[in-house]
C-alpha cells in the first residue's frame, strides 16, 4: 500500500512541528508549504535528516507551489499569522481572512479528497471561510480547537488531584476564544464527574472555577510567556490526533469545530461540538444535553462566532 500524503499549508511553528510528529509517527509522506521561502524546504531537510537517528520512513519535501500538494489524503492548514501579547485571535480576522482565500483555492484545486484541518485563528470564523473557498464538502473540512482546549483542562485537572492524564477526559464546547464552554458535568476524573468529586472534597468549587477561567485563557497564557508567538505543541499534537482518527479510521470521539446543519438548532456555522471522526471525515455531531446555564453559556459563544462571521462577510462580500 502506497503511504498516505499528508500536505501542511504554513510552515511556521505548528506547521513544523506538524511535519515531526507526523514523520516520527510515519503518519505518511508530508508536504510543507509555505510563501516564505526556505523555511518549509529547510525544514523539511532538517527533520529529513533526523529520520536516520529517529529509524522512520517518510520522505520530505518543502515548496512555495500548490501543484505539490496534489492528491493529499490530510491537509492541515495553519498558514496566517499567530497573535502577539495583547491581542486577542479575533484582532486577526482580516489579514487572515485573506490567507484563508488563497489556501482554500489551492486546496480545491489540488486537493479536494482531503481532509481537511484547520488550525489557523480566528478559528471558527477561518474555517467557515476556508470551505466555502475551497468548496470541499463541509463534513471533509474541520477546525482545531476543542481537541486543544480539552487537552489544557484535562492537564490542569490532572495536575491538581495529581492523577494520570490518562484517566481525566473533559468536554469544552462552543468557539475557540474567550467564550468557551468547559462542561464540569461532562468532564470525569475515571468516569466519576467533577461535581461528584466536588461532593467527596476532592476539590472546592472555587478552585474548580479557577480552573476552569485558565483553561479559557490557556491560549492568551502561553502567549503572554513566549512573547513573540503563540502555542505550538498542543496544537499540533491535536490535530495529529483528529488526522489519525481520520486515515485509521479510528472513530474517535472529538470536540471539534464541526459545520452544523440544524444540530443544536444552528444552520451553516462552524461551532465547537462533540464530532465522530473516520474515513468519512466527520461522520456525526454528537447532541449532548446542556442545562440552562451551559445552554445559555454556549449560546453567547455562538453568538460571538456570528459576530466573527459577520466580520468575514463584510470583508469578502461573496461569502455573504
Ligand atoms: N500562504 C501560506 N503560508 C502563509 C501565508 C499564505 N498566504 N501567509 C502566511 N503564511 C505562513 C507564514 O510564512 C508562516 O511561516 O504561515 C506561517 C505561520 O507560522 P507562524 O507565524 O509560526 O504561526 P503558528 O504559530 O504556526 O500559528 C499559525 O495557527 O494557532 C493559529 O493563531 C495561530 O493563526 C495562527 C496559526
Amino acid at each position: 500500500m502506497a503511504r498516505k500524503k499528508i500536505a501542511l499549508i504554513g510552515s511556521g511553528q505548528i506547521g513544523g512541528t506538524l511535519a515531526h510528529l507526523a514523520s516520527l509517527s510515519e503518519m505518511g509522506d508530508v508536504v510543507l508549504f509555505d510563501i516564505a521561502e526556505g523555511t518549509p524546504e529547510g525544514k523539511a531537510l532538517d527533520i529529513a535528516e533526523s529520520s536516520p537517528v529517529d529509524g522512520f520512513d517518510a520522505k520530505l519535501s518543502g515548496t512555495q507551489s500548490y501543484e505539490a500538494i496534489a492528491g493529499a489524503d490530510v491537509v492541515i492548514v495553519t498558514a496566517g499569522v499567530p497573535r502577539k501579547p495583547g491581542m486577542s485571535r479575533d484582532d486577526l480576522v482580516e489579514i487572515n481572512l485573506k490567507v484563508m482565500k488563497q489556501v482554500g483555492a489551492g486546496i480545491g484545486k489540488y486537493a479536494p479528497d482531503a481532509f481537511v484541518i484547520c488550525i489557523t485563528n480566528p478559528l471558527d470564523a477561518m474555517v467557515w471561510a476556508l470551505q466555502k473557498f475551497s468548496g470541499l464538502p463541509a463534513n471533509k473540512v474541520v477546525g482545531m480547537a476543542g481537541v486543544l482546549d480539552s487537552a489544557r483542562f484535562r492537564y490542569f485537572l490532572a495536575d491538581e488531584f495529581d492523577v494520570s492524564v490518562q484517566d481525566v477526559t473533559a468536554f469544552v464546547l462552543g468557539g475557540h476564544g474567550d467564550t468557551m464552554v468547559p462542561l464540569i458535568r461532562y468532564s470525569t476524573v475515571a468516569g466519576i464527574p467533577l461535581p461528584d468529586l466536588v461532593k467527596m472534597g476532592w476539590i472546592e468549587q472555587s478552585r474548580l472555577d479557577e480552573i476552569v477561567q485558565r483553561t479559557r485563557d490557556g491560549g492568551a497564557e502561553i502567549v503572554k510567556l513566549l512573547k513573540t508567538g503563540s502555542a505550538f505543541y498542543a496544537p499540533a499534537a491535536s490535530a495529529i490526533a483528529m488526522a489519525e482518527s481520520y486515515l485509521k479510521d479510528k472513530k474517535r470521539v472529538m470536540p471539534c469545530a464541526a459545520h452544523l446543519s440544524g444540530e443544536y438548532g444552528i444552520d451553516g456555522m462552524y461551532v465547537g461540538v462533540p464530532t465522530v471522526i473516520g474515513a468519512g471525515g466527520i461522520e456525526r455531531v454528537v447532541e449532548i444535553e446542556m442545562d440552562k446555564d451551559e445552554k445559555a453559556q454556549f449560546d453567547n459563544s455562538v453568538d460571538s462566532v456570528k459576530g466573527l462571521i459577520e466580520a468575514c462577510q463584510r470583508l469578502a462580500p461573496e461569502l455573504a
